[in-house]
């Protein structure tokens, strides 16, 4: 049973809670969430600033702030391995040869003295320390091919590039260890409209070419519904939906929370569009509601919404974490929907 698993899902997150910790407060970043993200394929992490989607993020990396940072509780599965039980040792073989991340600002991911190729020639000779000096300078031109970038230009340095081409160079970076995961965290926000439109499709294209499953963190539902298989949707440190693309984009049965964020639930071939702003604030991260984290700005909420936490309703691929869907009142909604 445990093989079978092993070979389809890359990545399983089960029942992960995570806070930050100070002398003063605690944080409730991430509260009990569990996904998957088959081989192959590309998982959305959709949600507002404060959701947890980055802290989903670096605690599969293991690479929370050291101090405050803590899971609580949970398993990170990678190829049916618990990264949460390997030694720093194993982690660092992990994040070096297995899975790799891209950040929403390239020029943080870059070192501005040393030039584009070198960069991405220490990647590759970290990976494979055994390349002579020709073969470093070969696989670099490769890279930077891989992305769109003309290899010539590797003599040059970061502020010589466009945000474009600097979040580019991260990517190629990214993908000098052949990951079987890449996480992207919002790899297009800090980009003009016409390049993000640009760095897609070519993480959608190498994608394809390369094989390489993928965490995909975004505000954007354009981009969710271009390249993603499979979406998640967060809400105050809580999965809130999840489901295949076609879940989450078609009529039916929706978290009151995606409802307002979609605004109307757009097909998938709506052209690129940002998320609605709903009204009201996300709650206290360190003060939770004791009932659904969603319910004081839930247009739907009843008396026990405020008291007692929802359980998920589940249709096939698709799960709603909310009270509208509990199966004894299922008949109701439905006529309504
Ligand atoms: N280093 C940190 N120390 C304390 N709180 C943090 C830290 N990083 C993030 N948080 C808090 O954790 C919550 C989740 O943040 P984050 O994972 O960055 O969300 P997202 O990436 O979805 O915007 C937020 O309330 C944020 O303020
Ligand atoms: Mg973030």
């Amino acid at each position: 049973m445990e093989d079978l698993k092993r070979n389809d899902s890359i990545l399983e997150i089960n029942d992960l809670s995570v806070v930050y910790k100070t002398d003063l407060e605690t944080v409730e970043a991430v509260n009990d969430i569990s996904l998957k993200i088959e081989k192959g394929k590309t998982c959305g992490l959709v949600g507002e600033t404060g959701a947890g989607k980055t802290t989903t993020a670096l605690s599969i990396l293991r690479l929370l702030p050291e101090n405050t940072g803590r899971v609580l509780s949970g398993e990170i599965k990678f190829n049916g391995n618990n990264l949460l039980k390997l030694t720093e040792d194993e982690m660092r073989n992990i994040r070096g040869n297995y899975i790799s991340m891209v950040f929403q600002d390239p020029m943080s991911a870059l070192n501005p003295v040393y030039t584009v190729g070198e960069q991405i020639g220490e990647a590759i000779k970290l990976h494979n320390s055994d390349l002579s000096k020709e073969e470093v300078e070969k696989h670099v031109d490769e890279m930077l091919n891989l992305v769109g970038i003309v290899p010539s230009r590797k003599v040059e340095y970061p502020h010589q590039f466009s945000g474009g081409m600097k979040q580019r160079v991260v990517i190629a970076i990214a993908l000098c260890c052949e990951p079987s995961l890449l996480i992207a965290d919002e790899p297009t926000t800090a980009l003009d409209v016409t390049i993000q439109a640009q760095v897609l499709a070519m993480i959608a294209e190498l994608r394809e070419r390369l094989g390489t499953s993928m965490l995909m963190i975004t505000h954007d539902l354009g981009i969710v519904a271009k390249i993603c298989d499979n979406v998640c949707i967060m809400y105050a440190g809580k999965i809130v939906e999840a489901g295949t693309v076609e879940d989450i984009f078609r009529e039916g049965k929706h978290h009151p929370y995606t409802k307002g964020l979609f605004g109307s639930i757009p097909n998938l071939k709506t052209k690129s569009k940002r998320l609605k702003p709903i009204a009201g604030l996300m709650p206290d991260p360190t003060d939770l509601p004791k009932g659904c984290e969603f319910a004081p700005r839930c247009e739907r909420c009843e008396e026990i919404c405020q008291t007692v936490k929802p359980e998920i309703y589940v249709n096939g691929t698709h799960k709603i974490y909310c009270h509208l869907y509990k199966k004894s009142r299922n008949a109701a909604y439905d006529r309504e929907e």
